[in-house]
């Protein structure tokens, strides 16, 4: 069959279609399966157990049923939510917005194809707009977003070395004003993969720097607050007219639900709402339907804060301790989590990740690769090539037996090379 070219931007090797089969599969022949890849979040009971006592108050009412199931929502997704919202971050944050700055999307993947291919690309005059990712290793969907890969360019960052085999990257901005054909600047705060938290000051400079060429600053908000609220330092959510700020159901524990949100300036918002009327009429109402109560009595701030959050950062503690222990046999360091539900691990002169990954598979062993995490790096980095993410949500003992595992294949590829 002849395609378009459309189709040149979903054929080449995608990250996140391998992730989202190996979390779906089991490797050929191994029955236990240690699961430290994909983004899975943890099913806590009290919160599942929440979501379902809501879902029974839709079933049981005729009104909440049809607004969830039998009518279409409208372009910029259900009108209770994003009201509902809107009073909460007004409330929270103190920001001045309304509901007509809230777009929902199917999930915040989809959000993010929408905004790379709104401000990345050829834009008036046929002049390149790029995607600047200013601190990398970065959220692995960001790449294959946009038909042509040179709009997305991704810049080094710094490696600062800490006590406790600990380490953390530093944003540089260093020549970032200098970038002429910036279309937009994204960061996720928490970091996908690294669990780093930018710091305000970084978030002022870089908003600055993206005002200075009339692009918006992309906060990616998955992972932090006001839910599903994964910050184990201090830090506070930003948001002003030049911020596009995404935030989403799935950390939650709604993944299947398909809910984003996009927080932005209604120039932005009304153009989401078109897109969403175009490509698929109505987003999905059911994310909306069980969020909205839980918000509007703020239940979903209250099982962030009180369970979401202390659970995760209970298992990026246990998992840091984890890998002391079974890491041992070979040279590591853990980028300092301060955010979200992975550990990103650094195995100086493992040269070849990919290789890991499979090794590890074929033990049954499911993690990322942290090649896949250097979307639009041009410039060679032999970094990109030593570092994995793992998912430490699972059970201490399944995390720990894939640790070892990792340890074992790790010290091998690293004498390898060495
Ligand atoms: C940083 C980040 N952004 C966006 C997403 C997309 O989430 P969803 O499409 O489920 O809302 C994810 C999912 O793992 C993520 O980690």
């Amino acid at each position: 069959m002849q395609f378009s070219n459309f189709v040149r931007t979903f054929n080449a090797h995608s990250g996140a279609k391998e992730l989202m089969e190996d979390m779906s599969c089991n490797p050929p022949g191994i029955d236990s399966v240690h699961r430290l890849g994909g983004g899975n979040p943890a099913i806590i009971p009290e919160v599942a157990e929440l979501f379902r006592a809501e879902l029974a108050k839709i079933a049981s009412n005729p009104g909440r049923f049809d607004r969830m199931a039998s009518t279409y929502s409208e372009p910029l997704g259900d009108a209770r939510l994003r009201e509902i919202l809107a009073d909460l971050l007004r409330d929270e944050y103190g920001w001045r917005l309304t509901s007509k700055n809230i777009a929902l999307t199917s999930g915040s993947q989809l959000g993010f194809y929408f905004l790379f291919n709104l401000f990345g690309g050829a834009g008036p005059g046929g002049k390149r707009r790029r995607i600047i990712i200013p601190l990398c290793p970065e959220y692995i969907g960001y790449q294959g977003l946009l038909a042509n890969k040179n709009d997305v360019v991704s810049r080094r960052s710094d490696i600062r070395k800490l006590p406790n085999r600990q380490f953390k990257y530093g944003l540089r901005m260093d020549g970032l004003e200098d970038v002429e054909d910036m279309g937009a600047i994204v960061v996720s705060r928490p970091t996908n993969p690294t669990g780093n938290v930018i710091r305000q000051s970084e978030l002022a400079r870089l908003d600055e720097v993206a005002r200075a060429r009339k692009a918006p600053l992309i906060v990616d908000n998955a992972y932090g607050l006001p839910f599903p609220g994964m910050i184990y330092v201090n830090a506070a959510p930003q948001w002003n007219e030049n911020t596009i700020l995404t935030m989403s159901l799935s950390k939650i524990g709604l993944p299947a639900l398909r809910t984003g949100i996009v927080v932005a300036n209604e120039e932005v918002t009304e153009i989401l709402g078109r897109i969403n009327a175009l490509t698929q009429l109505a987003v999905g109402a059911a994310g909306a339907a069980l969020a909205a109560p839980l918000l509007k009595n703020r239940e979903l701030l209250r099982i962030s804060r009180d369970l979401i959050r202390p659970f995760y950062q209970r298992k990026v503690t246990e998992a840091v301790g984890l890998c002391h222990e079974a890491l041992s046999i070979c040279d590591y360091y853990i980028h300092k989590p301060e955010g979200s539900m992975f550990l990103w691990l650094w195995f100086p002169g493992l040269n070849d990740n990919r290789a890991l990954y499979r090794r590890l598979k074929a033990r049954g062993v499911m993690i990322l690769s942290g090649s896949e995490f250097f979307p639009g790096l041009r410039a060679p980095w032999t970094h990109s090539r030593e570092c994995i993410r793992i998912n430490v949500c699972g059970d201490a003992d399944m995390v720990f037996g894939g640790l070892r595992i990792i340890g074992e294949e790790a010290s091998r590829l690293q004498a390898r090379a060495a």
